[in-house]
């Protein structure tokens, strides 16, 4: 974590911005603070599209995507959005901030130290997972159709280990949908120039490389398999 020096610049609307968490292609990540009467603060998340990305309608709108998408999860493994905004220093969105690490960072000190993550605790922050993307996985818009989401960045950079340590998936920046409209009709929305497609249900002349049109369905390892379950 980057300390931040305590100059005018460091703000945001009303978020005081004490550190840089990360930086990448798009947005960079700050620990925020708020403040309130009586001595009241709260630590919060801030990602914020990077400034010269602003007047790129691409970048914005895969942004305020991302931020639409998780802000409909409601989830104790899924890192709650609280707040999306936009300031002369471009959009931001406010996410309650995870103290604790990645695990990506959890399994490269593991690796270095050579004390294995427990068993038991990795089975947990996979559960954890699971159940964040499966809460995803069961988004609804508002008509109550299912809106098939797909966080396609599963990662270990994207799993925040808090220190209560429970596990939560974040980073819906890249993630897919698909939305029923109208009924016989599939529209598939990608984001970003490069993914941006609308195509018909079974339309394989049109199919994206590398994509499989079907049914998103939950199975256990075995079932995929096809090994019979039933004895
Ligand atoms: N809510 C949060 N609480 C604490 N740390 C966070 C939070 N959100 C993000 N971070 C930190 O910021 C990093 C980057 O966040 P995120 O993945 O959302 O941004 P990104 O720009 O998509 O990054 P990348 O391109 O590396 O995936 C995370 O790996 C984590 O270290
Ligand atoms: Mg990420």
């Amino acid at each position: 974590m980057k300390l931040l020096e305590r100059t005018g610049h460091q703000r945001l609307d009303r978020y005081e911005l004490v550190a840089e968490l990360a930086s990448g292609g798009m947005a960079t990540v700050f620990l925020g603070r708020i403040l309130g009467v009586g001595g009241f603060q709260r630590f919060v998340a801030i990602k914020r599209l990077h400034p010269h990305l602003a007047s790129e309608q691409e970048f914005v709108e895969m942004f305020l995507d991302e931020a639409r998408l998780a802000a409909s999860i409601h989830h104790p493994n899924v890192v709650p959005i609280l707040e999306v905004g936009t300031s002369d220093r471009g959009y931001y969105l406010v996410m309650e901030y995870i103290e604790g690490d990645t695990l990506a960072r959890l399994l490269a000190r593991a690796a270095t130290s050579r004390n294995r993550i427990p068993i038991p605790i990795g089975i947990r922050i996979l559960l954890d997972t699971l159940a964040g993307l499966h809460a995803a996985h069961e988004l609804k818009d508002d008509n109550d159709h299912p809106l098939n989401l797909v966080h396609r960045d599963v990662s270990p950079q994207n799993i925040l280990v808090g220190i209560n340590g429970t596990a939560r998936i974040t980073d819906f920046g890249v993630a897919r949908y698909l939305r029923a409209f109208p009924p016989s009709l599939f529209a598939v929305g990608f984001r970003g120039r490069r993914t941006r497609l609308s195509l018909h249900a079974g339309d394989a002349t049109r199919r994206w490389p590398r994509e499989v049109l079907s049914q998103p369905n939950c199975r256990t390892p075995p079932s995929c398999a096809g090994a019979r379950l039933d004895r």
